[in-house]
């Protein structure tokens, strides 16, 4: 395991998980945004995994266990996470688990719920995997509603607003993470 103690001055480095592998995924143009903004918080690198390829998955552990810090930026699927999200999480889990004692942060572009649900059920998960979730600012977009669209048509975040609340879950994800590396 890596050591979790982040020296103050420094930008974390985190790694951005999204939860859809469509190529224009509004969840993935989420992560780009936090790459773009080069905030507080550094984004390393987002994630990207395969089914079936153990060197994939060990390289996938590899980045995690290496990480202050966790972005998920993922869609609700039927109440849920997508199924190859939980997937990798799963991998990463057994034992030893690369998750454990890290800081946490989620948003979610989905259909009418914004992803509320797929957000509980992941915190529900960190629980088991003792990932520790800021609790707020929380981001839910809802992509089907509005007169304006939020995400443009490669699923870049075009939304002033919306980027603004994911500026505070980054201040908000850094500040935790601190604070937990030091206790
Ligand atoms: C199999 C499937 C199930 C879905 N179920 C839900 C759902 O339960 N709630 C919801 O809000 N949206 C649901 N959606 C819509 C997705 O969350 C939405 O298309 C999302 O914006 C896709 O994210 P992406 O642009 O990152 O791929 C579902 C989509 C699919 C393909």
């Amino acid at each position: 395991m890596s050591s979790l103690s982040i020296e103050k001055r420094r930008p974390l480095k985190i790694v951005g998980l999204a939860g859809s592998v469509r190529a224009t995924s509004t969840n993935k143009g989420f992560l780009n945004a936090v790459i773009e903004m080069r905030s507080v918080t550094c984004l390393s690198s987002i994630l990207t995994w395969r089914r079936k390829v153990p060197e994939v998955v060990l390289q996938f552990r590899r980045k995690v266990d290496e990480a202050d810090a966790v972005i998920f930026a993922s869609p609700e699927y039927n109440y849920s996470l997508p199924p190859a999200l939980k997937n990798a999480i799963d991998w990463a889990s057994r034992p030893p688990n690369v998750w454990a004692g890290k800081a946490a942060a989620v948003m979610s572009a989905a259909g009418g719920s914004g992803g509320k649900r797929s957000q509980y059920h992941l915190r529900q998960i960190g629980v088991c995997l003792d990932l520790h979730f800021i609790n707020k600012p929380e981001v839910f977009v809802n992509t089907h509603e509005g007169p304006l669209p939020k995400f443009d048509t490669n699923g870049d975040l075009i939304d002033e607003e919306i980027r603004a609340r994911v500026r505070q879950l980054l201040r908000s994800l850094h500040a935790f993470a601190i604070r937990l590396s030091s206790s």
